[in-house]
Parts: C-alpha cells; structure tokens; sequence
C-alpha cells in the first residue's frame, strides 16, 4: 500500500511511525481528524502478522474513532496508536514510557487512553511522561458498564423500530461474549425480562451469566446461528461476514464489538436479508463517553444523560437509513460526516 494513497483514501491528517529500540518500542500513532478537537483514541498492544496489518488497524481503528466521537457528540477528533508487541521490549515501564514521550510529542493533538493489550497500570507510565492520557486507574473507572448502558439503549432503539415498542421482555437476546461489557449488557437485558442465550471460548464467564442470570449457555460455535430476536455482539470485530451472515436467525443486531462488518457492503447484505442492524460505533459510544469524566470534567449525571441518548441517536439513524434507502451503516457515517462538515 502506498502510505501517501492509504491517508488520501481514508482522509486521514498524519501518521508517525516511531521507534525506540532500546525500549523494545515500535508504533504507529495515527491521527485521522482533528476537525472536532483533539484526536483521541486508546493504545493497542498487539502481535501482528505483518507491518501493513498493524498499519491497516491503525488507520480503519483511527478513523473509527473520528465516526465515533462526532456521532456521540463529543468535541474530540479521533486516533490510534498500534504498539507492535515483537517481544522485544524489556519491561512495560520502558515500553509505555517511551510511548508517553511520543505522544507528548504531538503537544496534546493526540491523546490517548487504554485498549485491547494495555491497562490502567500502563496508562500510569505513559503518564509519567505526558499529561494527554486518559484511562488511568483513578479517573473516571472501568467504561463497561457505561458502554453495556448504551448498547442496551440501542437495542431498545432497534426493537422500537423493528417490533414497535422498547419492550424487551419476553424478547430473546443471544449474547457473544460475556466479558466486562457483556457480563454488564446481561445484568441490564435480564432487568429489563428479557432471555438470554450466551457464549464465550472461556466457557466460565458464560457460565456465570447462565448461573446468576438464568441464561441459557450454547458453544462458541453455535452463537452466531441461534434463533433469538437480538444478536449483540460483545467479542470480536469483523464477524458478519459473507460466511456468517446466511447463518443469522435474528431480526435485530446490536453489540459492543468494533467493526463487526467485515466490509462496508455486509451493511447492505444484513438489510437485503431484513436483518436490523444497529451500527456498532453508535451504540458502544458509552464507553467514550464515560472519558468525559476525565477529560472534560463532566459529572455522573452528565455522563449518564449523554448515554442514554445513544438511544436518540439510533433511532436518528435508522430514521436517515429509511428515508435514504441505504442501510443503517452507511447512514451512520453520512450523519458523522455531516457533523464533520458542519465545522
Ligand atoms: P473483554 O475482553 O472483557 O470480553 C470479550 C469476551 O469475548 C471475552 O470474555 C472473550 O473470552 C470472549 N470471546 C472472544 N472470542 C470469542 C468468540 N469467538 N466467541 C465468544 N466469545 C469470545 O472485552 P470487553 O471490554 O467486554 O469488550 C467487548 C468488545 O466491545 C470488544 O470488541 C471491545 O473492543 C468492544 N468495546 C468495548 C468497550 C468497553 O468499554 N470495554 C467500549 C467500546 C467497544
């Protein structure tokens, strides 16, 4: 890929690509949109196959964020920063302080917070270096439970529109992944009476929502083909698919994973099939905008009201996707892009 044609197509500011071997560092940082304000978007530590692997989740995961945060509202752009993780690291002190020093670097354009591979503990180091970190152990706390509250709204949103009424009780919810926002998305759809069925590779957590919930627990396998009004998708990324989506026996998906379509055009398949889907970026804004403890020094409440009015914006959504004739998906990044413009 040409890096030059990579940041035309996706229409992202800057990319730096940095280095600190003696720290065994090795990262992309990219900056999609500033538009809004400052780019945020958390670190991920992964092992990838390839360089343009990692440059590809940098670039789709930064601009995801930009979509994210002008949808929820929020007066940040958005980033990305990708630590390859090649082993050659010798502690996380030295990894994550040497990430806070290039991230200083951008004078507070960027700012980050944790993700999938880091945690609290090395937000702490990166801290040490910058102030332009969120996600700390002792800011605003776990965004689970604030991103399993909005999931929960967008669901209500969807049921609205496909059934009628927010009523979820006596509805069939089947549930991939019982992590920390699917465990909390469980307790919420089990207040509300409605009926779970579960699943996770780590067969414990789905137990335990079958054990305190009275959910029914099914093989990892299995979740993506069981018949139930609502699919909410709380795992992986990129699971609708050409394969998975003739499989689907649902009317409804709505889940906490990032990008759950694989590409653009498995928007348009879910609609032909009469398949509702609630784009995952507008309805996992909790998590996001639990961040505004910290960042903008918004207060519980404040919080509170922004996340249940991811409901509000779902059904924003769908409002646009019918009266355009285009799937949900594609309205969500019309409407995004639309707020981009505005400014
Ligand atoms: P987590 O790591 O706590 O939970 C994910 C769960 O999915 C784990 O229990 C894992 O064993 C399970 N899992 C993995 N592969 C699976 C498979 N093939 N089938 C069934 N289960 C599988 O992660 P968390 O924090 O609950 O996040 C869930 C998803 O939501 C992730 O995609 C994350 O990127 C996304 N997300 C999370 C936010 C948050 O506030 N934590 C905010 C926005 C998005």
């Amino acid at each position: 890929m040409s890096i030059f044609d990579a940041l035309h197509s996706l229409g992202h500011e800057q990319i730096a690509f940095c280095r600190d071997d003696a720290a065994g560092y090795h990262a992309i940082i990219a900056i999609h949109s500033t538009r809004l304000g400052p780019a945020i978007g958390g670190t991920r530590l992964w092992r990838y196959d390839s360089e343009d692997a990692a440059l590809v989740d940098a670039l789709r995961l930064s601009r995801g964020m930009t979509y994210k945060n002008a949808l929820a509202g929020l007066p940040f752009g958005g980033g990305k920063a990708i630590l390859v993780d090649d082993g050659t690291s010798p502690s996380r002190e030295a990894l994550f302080r040497a990430h806070g020093r290039f991230v200083e670097r951008f004078g507070g354009a960027y700012v980050t917070a944790e993700d999938v591979g880091t945690s609290p503990a090395d937000m702490a180091f990166v801290r040490m270096e910058t102030s332009h970190v969120g996600g700390l152990a002792d800011g605003g706390g776990d965004p689970s439970p604030w991103t399993a509250r909005g999931v929960f709204r967008g669901i209500q949103a969807a049921a609205r529109v496909r059934w009628g009424a927010d009523e979820l009780a006596g509805r069939t919810v089947a549930l991939q992944g019982c992590g920390n926002v699917g465990y909390h998305l469980a307790k919420e759809l089990a207040r509300a009476g409605a009926a779970l069925v579960v699943a996770d590779v780590d067969r414990e957590r789905a137990e335990r929502v079958g054990r305190e919930l009275g959910a029914r627990v099914v093989a990892a396998e299995e979740i993506l083909a069981t018949q139930a009004d609502v699919l909410a998708p709380c795992a992986l990324g990129a699971i609708l698919d050409d394969v998975s989506i003739p499989l689907l026996r649902v009317e409804v998906i709505a889940g906490a994973a990032n990008n759950q379509l694989l590409e653009g055009r498995h928007g348009e398949m879910l609609a032909a099939r009469g398949v509702l889907y609630a784009p995952d970026y507008v309805v996992n804004a909790g998590g996001v905008l639990s961040g505004g403890f910290d960042l903008l020094g918004w207060t519980t409440d404040e919080v509170a009201r922004r996340v249940e009015a991811i409901y509000d914006t779902t059904l924003e959504v769908f409002d646009v996707a019918h009266a355009k004739g285009i799937s949900p998906a594609a309205a969500a990044d019309r409407l995004a892009e639309h707020r981009l413009a505005e400014r």
